[in-house]
């Protein structure tokens, strides 16, 4: 499969911004106009050389096959800046995360939703066959936001095998599943791209701080294009402490399980989790939802008809949820 064919004419011949640092980074610098004096006085290191050095080491790629982000919602919008022109179309598996559709709505892409199958899993021939010339990228997500499933492996390989475009899979809560990533797959199918995130399993939603990985041109095509100083000299810093650090996984995964079966003894229906969240069925969604704010309990209403969403907080953050939403159903 030639990905440079896939890449937008516009973008294949663009110079990139290079800056005077590229090769070099050390010496007197005096090429960026930057204040020689104060703490964040430099611009950071475009190509995130640190984080990316720990993200190679730590998923056992090469580093040059890693695009660093501000939050992989970068990486969601440069993909569509690199891929797809004005008026062509990207595919979404519904119900998924909302961001693919309202990036693709400021890239003017339009957007074809395929819904998911009754268990949240991708209906790959009607995916497949919902594909027209226009289409520049599949979107999945697994685990999915908001159902908090897997999607079956095989079933998004198949979508790359069938499909003469891209196939993103945004992972950005792989880490709470007991499944391994597909990045040891990007190998065999050369259109796969890989989001990832410290947003989630590593805490670090507050730096925004996100990465993809892939086929070594969706990756150089997202390097090209991106904006030249896009992780602070902050974030970078402090992605490199948190990746040298330990996650806090199994604390949330104790908690969803405890979660889960108080849920189960409220509600009608408690979807499975492979995330740090969980889906709900729950009778007057909305109400409820709004309920909750009232009490202090902030949580999500979902496209999916009365469901609701709750991250996993802290066990009291937790306690304090369950016995707000116990309290409403008695009232
Ligand atoms: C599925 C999914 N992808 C991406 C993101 C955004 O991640 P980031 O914080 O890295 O931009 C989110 C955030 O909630 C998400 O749910």
């Amino acid at each position: 499969m030639n990905i440079q064919k896939l890449i937008r004419p516009n973008i294949r011949k663009l110079a990139p911004y290079i800056c005077a640092r590229h090769n070099r980074a050390t010496g007197i610098k005096l090429d960026a106009n930057e204040n020689p004096y104060g703490n964040v006085n430099r611009y950071p290191d475009p190509n995130a050389t640190e984080v990316k050095k720990i993200l190679a080491k730590m998923l056992d790629i090469k580093a040059e096959d890693i695009f660093v982000g501000n939050g992989s919602d970068e990486a969601i919008d440069l993909l569509m800046r690199a891929f797809c022109d004005p008026g062509e179309e990207i595919i979404v598996l519904d119900p998924t995360y909302r961001m693919y559709k309202v990036a693709a709505g400021i890239n003017d892409l339009k957007v074809k939703s395929v819904p998911l199958t009754k268990d949240f899993q991708i209906n790959v021939e009607k995916t497949l066959s919902s594909i027209s010339k226009k289409t520049k990228i599949i979107f999945t997500c697994s685990p999915n936001n908001p159902t908090g499933n897997l999607l079956k492996k095989k079933d998004i390989f198949e979508l790359c095998k069938n499909f003469k475009g891209i196939v993103a899979v945004d992972e950005a809560y792989i880490e709470f599943a007991n499944e391994k990533s597909c990045i040891s797959n990007s190998g065999q199918y050369p259109n796969l791209v890989v989001l990832r995130t410290l947003s989630k399993a590593w805490g670090g939603a507050g730096i925004r701080v996100g990465y993809a990985t892939g086929s070594p041109e969706i990756i150089k095509a997202l390097n090209k294009i991106k904006p030249p100083y896009n992780v602070s000299v902050l974030d970078q810093k402090e992605a490199v402490k948190i990746l040298s650090s330990k996650t806090k996984i199994k604390k949330i995964l104790r908690e969803r399980n405890r979660v889960s079966k108080i849920l189960k003894t409220l509600v009608p229906k408690v979807y499975k989790s492979d995330a740090n969240f969980i889906l709900f069925e729950i009778p007057n969604a909305k109400h409820i939802q709004e309920k909750l704010q009232s009490a202090g309990v902030i949580i999500r209403n979902t496209q999916i008809k009365n469901c609701l969403r709750v991250s996993i907080g802290k066990s009291g953050e937790n306690d304090k949820f369950l016995r707000a939403l116990s309290n409403l159903l008695k009232s």
